[in-house]
């Protein structure tokens, strides 16, 4: 990537649909509570529509990432257009590498270009000497939960406060996921 494929970003489509959903089940209290998740078939399959397209937000966020210089940013594309990103950076206080952005446009899934991005991204990781990969999705981008399960990531965590209120009233819970690398 280079900061002349920033306002190309916009070519990517990255919305996805979801005919299931994962609820988060609480269970105990105090120090003892557990959180579980329950994959659910919703009646009416969530649409991603446009809020995962890249807006000047979201552009001036990849361009800082970016401009520092020390992380691993890709762009996959087909002919003159823009059909897919990875966005990564270190984070160098507990030597892991997250993963901001693994977004490939609609039109190029299923195709095996995620896996081979994902595969890049834990090569030069594990190059650079991080011990794990880490990254966020959510309870209701449930191919995405498919996909990185698929890659061997684990499943390190939920937080049910990440998004606001609102995102959770929509099933929208942040889910973290780890990638040894060691
Ligand atoms: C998630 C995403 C990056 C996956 O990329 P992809 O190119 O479609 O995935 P691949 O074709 O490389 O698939 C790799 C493996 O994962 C599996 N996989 C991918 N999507 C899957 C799904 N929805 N359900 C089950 N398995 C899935 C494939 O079967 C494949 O397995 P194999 O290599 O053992 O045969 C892509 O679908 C995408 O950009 N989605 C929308 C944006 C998004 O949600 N990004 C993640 C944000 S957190």
């Amino acid at each position: 990537m280079t900061e002349d494929d920033i306002p190309r970003l916009v070519e990517i489509r990255p919305g996805f649909v979801s005919d299931t959903v994962l609820d988060v089940e609480t269970s105990g209290s105090g120090i003892e509570a557990g959180w579980r998740l329950v994959e659910r078939k919703l009646l009416v399959p969530f649409d991603k529509g446009h809020d995962y397209d890249f807006d000047a937000t979201e552009r001036a966020n990849v361009r800082e990432r970016l401009l520092r210089g020390d992380g691993l940013h890709l762009v996959a594309e087909r002919g003159r257009r823009l059909m897919g990103i990875l966005d990564m950076l270190p984070q160098e206080w507990n030597s892991t590498a997250f993963i901001w952005n693994l977004m490939l446009d609609q039109e190029v899934r299923g195709k095996g270009l995620g896996r081979d991005l994902f595969e890049r991204g834990a090569n030069w990781a594990r190059r650079m000497g991080y011990r794990a990969l880490v990254l966020e999705t959510q309870t209701n981008n449930v191919p995405a939960c498919r996909f990185y399960a698929r890659m061997g990531c684990r499943l390190d965590g939920v937080r049910s406060t990440y998004y606001t209120n609102t995102d959770v009233e929509r099933g929208e819970v942040a889910i973290f996921w780890t990638y040894p690398l060691e």
